[in-house]
């Protein structure tokens, strides 16, 4: 079978038409939001799409709003034809590609603010990052009105900070993880990836290595202090500037001291230039 060419959409009148006449033919439609810079991890998302709904969107916009002033926004990839290219392999039946206009139209107002699980991990290091991306995500998500959306683990206080929007704000759509796909050598990958040394990507694996072993020591219920202060040094001496690495309880995203229901190790660490995240159940 050859993979049609996804339609690509970039007003709003014409995404709505495109999903209209889907659902006036009966068939349910999955929406997986992306950045662009289509990797396999992205691939995966839109390959679970298409099993489970007729119709799969994959929007592609770099949210100017959840980066914060220092950050990669003018340096973050941007290739809309490979992205095409690797959605029409995946399956995709419609690119939404909207502009920051498009987005942002004059006088736009409105931010979603979260509490609680903001609190912690990349949330105090990244000021505004979740606002901006639960915001961004709730009007995808109203552009499209898709029965479920997808979203990758990778990104696991995201996926978390995107279901308790969802259920706050009584949206429709499904909002479903799709496990982190990685590397032979275990790094994750992602789309910063591609900022890393030759050197650095040699390196960069023992962020993985880390995290699972510590998983491994947690599963037993004893302390997890000493783990995690080892996974630290291991890292330091990896050339790694860690941001934070803990143990946090799998729903509420708080620290736990031990293991007693689902987990989560989670981590975040400059390698040279490139920030990497990264984090795996217990
Ligand atoms: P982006 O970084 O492009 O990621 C798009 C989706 O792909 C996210 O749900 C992310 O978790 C998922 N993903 C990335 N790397 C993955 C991997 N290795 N395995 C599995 N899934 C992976 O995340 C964003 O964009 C943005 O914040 C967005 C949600 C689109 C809002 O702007």
């Amino acid at each position: 079978m050859t993979a049609s060419s996804p339609l690509h959409l970039s007003d709003l009148p014409a995404l709505r038409a495109a999903v209209s006449s889907w659902r006036a033919a009966g068939e349910t439609v999955a929406l997986v939001p992306t950045m662009g810079a289509l990797h396999e991890g992205h691939v995966t998302l839109i390959a679970e799409a298409k099993r489970v709904a007729a119709r799969a969107v994959v929007s592609i916009f770099v949210n100017p709003t959840q980066f914060g002033p220092t950050e990669d926004f003018s340096r973050y990839p941007r290739d809309v034809a490979a992205d095409l290219a690797a959605m029409a392999g995946a399956g995709a039946d419609a690119a939404w590609t909207p502009d920051v206009a498009t987005m942002y139209p004059p006088g736009f107002a409105t931010r979603i603010e979260l509490a609680g699980l903001t609190d912690g991990l990349c949330g105090p290091l990244r000021p505004g990052h979740f606002s901006g991306v639960a915001t961004v995500v709730t009007k995808l998500l109203n552009q499209v009105r898709p029965d479920i959306a997808l979203f990758g683990e990778k990104d696991f206080q995201q996926l978390q900070v995107i279901k308790r929007v969802v259920a706050d704000l009584d949206m429709a759509p499904e909002i479903r993880g799709v496990p982190t796909i990685r590397e032979a050598d275990g790094l994750a990958l992602s789309s910063r990836n591609r900022y890393l040394s030759a050197e650095e990507r040699s390196r960069a694996p023992t962020l993985h290595a880390v995290l699972a072993g510590i998983a491994a020591k947690a599963r037993d219920g004893g302390s997890i202090a000493g783990p995690v202060s080892e996974g630290v040094a291991t890292l330091a001496a990896a050339g790694f500037t860690v941001q934070y690495l803990s143990v946090c309880d799998a729903a509420s995203l708080a620290p736990v001291e031990r293991v007693t229901g689902p987990a989560r190790v989670l981590a975040a660490a400059y390698l040279g230039r490139t920030r990497l995240i990264d984090n795996v159940p217990v």
